[in-house]
């Protein structure tokens, strides 16, 4: 994947609004943080039979992981940590590579260590937008869907969680890949229904271009994307960023 495929048009949509309501939707039913260790089971096991996570992220990841040559994975927003374990699963466990899920959610970190130990997985419970990392080399860095917690304005506080040489995937649920089009202004969806757990929930659909930009500001390059669309009414992008040295 990586270099090999782009799909950002040139006659990109610059400056359109979009709002997005689902039909009738209900009030959220939870806020910020709401994926909590109480629905932790039912979102692993949704992840497990996830076609976009298991046949197109993970082995993004595994690709990237080999491209990059980095021992070091750190997943900003782990959640359950899937995504961790199945790229160290299919990795073959690459000798020496040591993973971190960050997670900001105090009941999910629990969840982590209990689920997977501390055998493989170090666990860092903080706010990836609110402070350096601890600085010890470049690494892979993972963001799978928690961009859709995050304000548009406080993207650029991800840089603080970057060094330079890392490699950063990022995988978001986009329109692009459905309407050919890149929109470069914020889509704020009011809510939307998890199809993991079943909850609605309040999220920022950052659209392809607004990432671009927020992330070209701080000196990341776009190395490689895919657009993936389902059988379902998901559209996914993922997107393969360096921060050069
Ligand atoms: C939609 S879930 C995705 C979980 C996992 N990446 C996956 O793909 O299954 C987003 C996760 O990111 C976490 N998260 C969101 N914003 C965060 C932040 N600023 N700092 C740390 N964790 C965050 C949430 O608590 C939640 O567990």
């Amino acid at each position: 994947m990586l270099g090999t495929e782009t799909w950002l048009p040139d006659d990109a949509v610059i400056g359109e609004r979009v709002e997005l309501r689902a039909d009738a939707p209900p009030a959220p039913t939870v806020g910020a943080g709401w994926l909590r260790s109480s629905h932790a089971n039912l979102w692993d096991e949704g992840c497990r039979r996830d076609a976009v996570r298991n046949d197109f992220v993970v082995p993004a990841l595994v690709e990237a992981l080999r491209h990059s040559g980095h021992s070091r994975v750190i997943d900003l927003g782990a959640g359950t940590a899937y995504v961790l374990s199945e790229l160290r699963r299919r990795s073959n466990r690459i000798r020496g590579v040591r993973f971190t899920a960050v997670e900001q959610e105090a009941s999910l970190c629990e969840w982590l260590d209990e689920a997977h130990g501390r055998e493989w997985l170090d666990v860092d419970h903080r706010n990836f937008l609110d402070g350096p990392r601890k600085p010890r080399g470049p690494a892979l860095v993972i963001s799978a869907y928690s961009l859709l917690e995050v304000e548009g304005p406080q993207l650029a506080y991800l840089r603080c969680s970057l060094q330079f040489g890392d490699t950063l995937v990022v995988s978001v649920a986009t329109q692009a890949a459905a309407t050919g089009q890149v929109r470069r202004s914020e889509v704020r969806r009011p809510y939307k229904r998890d199809r993991f757990t079943g909850l609605w929930y309040p999220l920022f659909e950052h659209p392809v271009g607004t990432l671009l930009d927020a992330f070209s500001a701080f000196g990341a390059r776009l190395i490689g994307s895919r657009a993936v669309t389902t059988a379902s009414e998901d559209h996914h992008s993922i997107l393969v960023f360096r921060l050069d040295g």
